[in-house]
């Protein structure tokens, strides 16, 4: 099999080799991905190390050349060591990560204890038709709380409906005291195709000097003609970005993100993880990233046509408590059994 993917836990259990593509070289790595991560940074180690040290060699040389080049008595000694610098091969600057975003999220006050509660909701777009229900939510400060479930059954709806963009057909939705809360739509609908990328940010913040926008978009890696670019003309990967970079600048104090690592890197979605895991607020996100949860979630609920159900701890103990939730119904893991055969 050769694979092309972003999906690192995916790549973990699946591969044995890696070929890294970047700054336009292919390097091959044996192992699976968290083994190329280690190696990757003991080889930019390594090369770290020995371009530091013919580095000095080289300015010590450069500096015997200066002082003596020009004295008789050296001058044939310095005239030797020039020519050894010329036939020196030179060691390249290693390439540290590639170009790698780097923002944080910093509310601008703290809310409450409580941030979140749903009781006996019911999410769906006709009452004849509920998707799913009861769910029951109890989000507190500092939390990083994943949502689950297969494509269709309903966690977008579910994020709309706490957000009031559709009605609940059932239940409440409560807000805790002074919390403030940012939106990241997996259909990216909060962005204006016509736009530029510097004006999509400015006209939300007019009075920000425009060299503070840009200095922004920078690092969010868009530098340069980029913030010329139309919205409609970016890659999927980029818009993420954008829509990241809008909701950084909101400094709001709960994060409701649907699928923020669709489209984004590798690297991108690792600085998503640090910056999430450094925020001093509270998080709902849905993923169907399973590293990313592990790295980010403090808890897991799973949603599904019986509503919601809440495991406390990341995606591996939620895998875990599964299996072991289906020991205990010989009969369901019975069907699944079939299943699997059948498949
Ligand atoms: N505006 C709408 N009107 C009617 N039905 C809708 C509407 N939007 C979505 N649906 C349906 O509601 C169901 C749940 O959709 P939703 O987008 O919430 O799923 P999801 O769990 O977020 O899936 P995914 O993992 O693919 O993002 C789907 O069957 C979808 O077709
Ligand atoms: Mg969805």
């Amino acid at each position: 099999m050769l694979i092309v993917s972003h999906d690192r836990y995916f790549l973990d259990r699946i591969v044995s080799e890696v070929y890294d593509m970047s700054s336009g070289i292919l390097t091959h790595y044996h192992g699976n991905y968290s083994n190329y991560v280690d190696q990757k940074a003991a080889k930019l180690r390594r090369e770290w190390k020995e371009y530091d040290k013919q580095q000095a060699k080289i300015s010590k040389l450069e500096d015997f050349v200066n002082r003596n080049i020009v004295r008789a008595s050296t001058t044939k000694r310095a005239q030797a060591r020039r020519k050894q610098l010329a036939k020196m091969d030179r060691v390249d600057r290693p390439e540290g990560a590639d170009k790698v975003a780097h923002f944080e999220f910093v509310p601008t006050k703290e809310s409450g204890n409580i941030v979140l509660t749903t009781t006996d909701l019911a999410i769906g777009y006709t009452p004849d038709n509920v998707l799913a229900q009861p769910v029951n939510l109890d989000v507190n400060k500092h939390q990083a709380i994943a949502i689950v479930g297969p494509n269709g059954v309903g966690k977008s709806t579910l994020l709309k409906t706490i957000l009031g963009k559709i009605p609940a057909i059932k239940g409440d939705v409560h807000f805790g005291t002074g919390v403030e809360t940012g939106y990241y739509d997996q259909e990216q609908k909060s962005l204006h195709g016509e736009k530029t990328v510097l004006n999509e940010l400015w006209d939300d913040h007019p009075t920000t000097p425009e060299g503070d926008i840009r200095t922004i978009l920078g690092s969010f890696l868009f530098t340069g003609e980029d913030v010329d670019k139309m919205v409609h003309s970016l890659s999927g990967g980029e818009k993420a970005r954008l829509l990241l970079t809008k909701l950084a600048m909101r400094h709001d104090n709960f994060l409701i993100l649907d699928e923020p690592t669709n489209h984004l890197d590798i690297d991108s979605r690792q600085v998503l993880e640090n910056t999430l895991n450094d925020f001093e607020g509270t998080v709902l996100f849905v993923s169907h990233d399973r590293y990313f949860i592990n790295q980010v979630a403090t808890s897991v609920v799973e949603l599904s046509a019986e509503g919601s159900e809440l495991y406390l701890g990341d995606y591996d103990y939620y895998i875990d408590k599964k299996e072991e939730q289906e020991a205990w119904h010989p009969k369901k893991k019975l069907r699944q059994l079939k299943l699997r055969v059948q498949l």
